[in-house]
């Protein structure tokens, strides 16, 4: 039987569809969102993914909190697997189950949100992107894989934007297929 993820996605969802793309016969996956105009989940349906959603907006925060655990524990997935998710995990979530994260900057410098910009507008000369481990607190979980790329003078804010998702949809495959040992 295939190990069964969950990717939990809030918006666009490119990198879901890439994992989608390059993994599908080798997992089971399935999409979660909180977000329910997200694009993510017309990308799901056109990949046939199933899609599980629970409104954020119908809830208060205690009660999505609650309903989210109850949901992560009927589905018991081998790994959660983050992919532009915008909403804190409760602490109860984090210490119950196995996450991953991807983030695009070298962290731990430019955590939080913006950070494709931040780096840029900052002038570094290298930034990249970073997969880890999900703990609770934003962006500081313990680093599974990391890569960069550098900043030259000739670089536009759009095509470092196009470089950090194309490095994110080559890594976080790969880091999946050796997290789940495929
Ligand atoms: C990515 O840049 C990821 O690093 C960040 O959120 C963005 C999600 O993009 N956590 P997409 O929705 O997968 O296109």
């Amino acid at each position: 039987m295939l190990k069964k993820i969950l990717i939990m996605a809030s918006g666009n969802g490119s990198n879901f569809e890439n994992i989608v793309k390059k993994l599908e016969n080798q997992v089971d996956i399935e999409l979660f969102t909180e977000n329910k105009s997200a694009y993510v989940i017309q990308r799901a349906e056109k990949l046939k993914v199933k899609t599980h959603i629970i409104d954020f907006k119908s809830f208060s925060r205690d009660e999505y909190d609650d309903e989210l655990y109850n949901f992560l524990k009927k589905q018991t997935p081998e790994l959660i697997v983050l992919a532009g998710y915008m909403k804190i995990l409760s602490p109860k979530i984090v210490d119950n189950f196995k996450i991953i994260n991807i983030h695009p900057s070298l962290l731990p410098a430019f955590p939080g949100i913006n950070s494709i910009k931040k780096a840029y507008d900052y002038g570094v000369k290298i930034t990249g992107v970073t997969v880890h481990w999900v703990d609770r607190v934003v962006d500081t979980g313990k680093i599974i894989e990391q890569k960069s790329v550098k900043i030259e003078n000739s670089t536009t804010f759009q095509k470092l934007e196009k470089k950090i998702h194309e490095i994110e949809h080559e890594i976080y495959p790969c880091v999946l297929k050796k997290l789940l040992g495929l």
